[in-house]
């Protein structure tokens, strides 16, 4: 039943799956400098975590001057209001490493004087467990649709919905192909 070229094409897609699923540390902004006040209204670090996909697992790392700056996790209303009062969680070390345990939207701002209020700011939104880096199919979560006063979850979830089908209906057709040439 199971031909050898079967059992390989199967375990290389095992592979590629579980390469895609590795986890992943991301340097805030894409460079040492990029916890700053962004110089300009296209270069907001939420420009950045946009042309990312972050998953479940994989990590945040911040570079910047401790003695200048900070990095808060906040609610997101606090991230609207740039609130620095009661953070969830403040790390100053200067080289900050925040885990990613759960999908969904992460809030961070600054916790230097006025930086929040001129962009200092970041949104990540982590894909759910299904969806895969590789799959090219599904669109990554964008923190645009976070980033404001009114939330639209039903668009995000509709979204989401259509990027898992599409995702079934890649692996369907690739095991059509591949029942063909057996
Ligand atoms: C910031 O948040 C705290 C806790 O929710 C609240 O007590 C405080 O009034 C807020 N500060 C401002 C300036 O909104």
């Amino acid at each position: 039943m199971a031909s050898p070229l079967f059992s390989s094409l199967a375990f290389l897609v095992l592979i590629l799956v579980a390469r895609s699923s590795e986890a992943k540390d991301f340097l805030v902004g894409g460079n040492t400098e990029s916890w700053e006040i962004p110089s300009s209204p296209s270069k907001t670090l939420n420009h950045w975590a946009e042309a990312n996909r972050f998953q479940v697992g994989d990590s945040l790392v911040w570079k910047y001057d401790d003695k200048k700056d900070s990095v808060l996790e906040v609610t997101r209303e606090h991230y609207l209001s740039c609130n620095t009062s009661s953070p969830i969680a403040e790390h100053r070390d200067g080289n900050t490493v925040v885990k990613l345990p759960r999908s969904g939207p992460y809030y961070f701002i600054s916790g230097a004087e006025g930086a929040c209020e001129k962009g200092e700011k970041l949104i990540v939104v982590v894909m759910s467990g299904r969806q895969r880096r590789s799959g090219g199919i599904s669109p990554a979560p964008s923190p645009m649709e976070y980033d404001g006063p009114t939330m639209a979850p039903m668009s995000g979830g509709r979204k989401l919905t259509v990027g898992i089908k599409g995702g079934l209906v890649g692996v369907l057709a690739v095991m059509v192909m591949v029942a063909r040439i057996l």
